[in-house]
């Protein structure tokens, strides 16, 4: 028996990175997972590998820069399940963009991208769990979220409002729904290699207890703990998953 039997799993952002460990997780705990991204490939290549383990899944493309996403992504979810248990907001765009050149359209896009899609998902996603008495919706921020060491402006800014939003959205759909987010350090995926990979976070890895990068999968397991009862008492927290780094 798994840990999500029958139960519904939105993740957003999972044709990669830790957002796939996860939906790989969920499925193979016994929930039906919602894949979600903008490149089919990717999403096809998780829900084949999800059904060929014996999984249930769909994918669903939709662009966070897009104001049709939440609604894109509710729709093809309730036809095809009929219901939603947990949302994973994951999602996210990383800029490299500096405080001194960003523009306006730079850093509203990637606030956008990174927060307010994740609002306007659980906004629809809500009414949903309510109607059923429980639900569990995760937010992955960042360790960035709670330091601006490592981040350039709008990404950390956005990681920053992402905190907020849990705690915000935490409040306000309690007791019916628990909100926890994630805060990950530097986890080995498409997003870190697409800045310099491992020797760009050495300083990270030094100020960390276990010296090293996190994996996709030490990200999954902490969301899988975040989406069942064993977390029943947590509500509103960012649990940081970083190794232990010093901020
Ligand atoms: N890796 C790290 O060190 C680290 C640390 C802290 C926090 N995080 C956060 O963790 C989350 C997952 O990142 P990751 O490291 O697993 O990165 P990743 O492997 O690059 O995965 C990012 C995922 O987000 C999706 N995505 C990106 N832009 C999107 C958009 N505009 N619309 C819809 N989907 C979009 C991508 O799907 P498509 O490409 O198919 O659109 C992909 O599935 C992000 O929110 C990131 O900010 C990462």
């Amino acid at each position: 028996m798994g840990k999500l039997d029958g139960k519904v799993a939105i993740i957003t952002g999972s044709t990669s990175g830790m957002g796939r460990a996860t939906a790989y997780l969920f499925a193979k705990e016994g929930a039906k997972v919602v894949v979600t991204g903008r490149n089919e490939a990717r999403a096809k290549a998780v829900v084949d590998k999800i059904k060929a383990e014996g999984g249930e899944a769909i994918y669903v493309l939709a662009d966070a820069a897009d104001s049709s996403y939440a609604q894109t992504i509710y729709d093809q979810t309730m036809e095809a399940y009929g219901t939603i248990d947990i949302l994973m907001n994951n999602a996210g765009m990383l800029s490299l963009a500096q405080f001194a050149t960003i523009t306006e359209k730079e850093f509203m896009d990637d606030i956008y991208i990174n927060v307010t899609s994740a609002l306007m998902l659980s906004q629809k996603v809500a009414p949903v769990m309510q109607a059923k008495g429980e639900g569990h919706i995760i937010n992955v921020a960042s360790i960035v979220g709670w330091a601006a060491h490592w981040g350039f402006v709008a990404y950390v800014t956005s990681k920053h409002a992402m905190v907020g939003l849990t705690k915000a959205m935490a409040n306000e759909l309690a007791p019916t729904i628990h909100v926890n987010g994630i805060c990950p350090g530097a986890i080995k995926t498409a997003m870190l290699a697409s800045v310099g990979g491992e020797e760009l976070f050495q300083p990270m890895i030094d100020r960390a207890c276990v010296h090293r990068l996190g994996e996709d999968h030490e990200i999954a397991s902490v969301a899988l703990f975040l989406a069942t009862n064993d977390s029943s008492f947590i509500d509103g927290q960012l649990l940081r998953v970083d190794g232990g780094i010093d901020v």
